[in-house]
């Protein structure tokens, strides 16, 4: 998505080496227009599948996701990374890794908002090492709903996350990848759409 890789090459930050900041339109403040089309292209990727409903895990998950949503006219439901004393009964739940923060959490969605008759789209911002998107997808299976792809807003295509989740036999579709941050730049592989 060139709109995207532009908005990266001009206002994304790498950090060490491998980390890409992107709080001023992504992870912390939000571009709603950029979301808008984020949706729109993530939406004519997956419309032909009948999605019913579209999941991501908080927080920064949670802006692209309602894009595609609004899109794909469904809801939107987000995993929670902490039980709140709402969620009292029924809870589906699963525990990812965060190879970054070297720290296992434990994410849950309430059972009542996923059937076995729901067709998934998995959104989230970022793809890393994929376990965020493992978690989700064992929860989704645990409904008994099928997962019908994984949209990906900004994959670290140098990380194992994408080959993790194509070889659990799920489509991963990423708006921009990330080949490699070299020298302080930044090297894009061909996007999914
Ligand atoms: P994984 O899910 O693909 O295995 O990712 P990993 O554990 O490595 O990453 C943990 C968190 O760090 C995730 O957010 C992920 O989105 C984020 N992350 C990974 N690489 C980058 C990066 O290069 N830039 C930015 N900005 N974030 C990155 P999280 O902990 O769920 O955070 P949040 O969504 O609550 O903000």
């Amino acid at each position: 998505m060139k709109l995207l890789e532009d908005r990266i090459l001009k206002d994304g930050n790498i950090l060490g080496d491998n980390i890409l900041k992107v709080d001023s339109f992504l992870t912390h403040q939000v571009d709603f227009k950029l979301m808008t089309e984020i949706g729109k292209v993530f939406a004519k990727t997956f419309e032909s599948l009948g999605i019913t409903k579209v999941v991501t895990i908080e927080a920064s998950g949670i802006a692209p996701a309602l894009y595609v949503a609004q899109e794909l006219d469904v809801p939107m439901i987000f995993a929670k990374k902490h039980k709140n004393i709402t969620m009292t009964e029924g809870i589906l739940t699963a525990e990812v890794y965060s190879f970054t923060k070297q720290v296992t959490s434990t994410v849950s969605i309430a059972s009542k908002f996923l059937s076995q008759n729901d067709k998934v789209l998995i959104i989230d911002d970022f793809l890393a090492n994929g376990q965020a998107a493992k978690g989700l997808i064992d929860i989704i299976n645990q409904a008994g709903a099928s997962v019908e792809g994984v949209g990906i807003v900004i994959e670290k295509s140098f990380q194992d996350g994408r080959s993790l989740l194509e070889n659990s036999g799920v489509k991963v579709t990423s708006l921009a990848r990330i080949k490699n941050f070299e020298n302080g730049s930044l090297n894009f592989l061909e996007a999914d759409a």
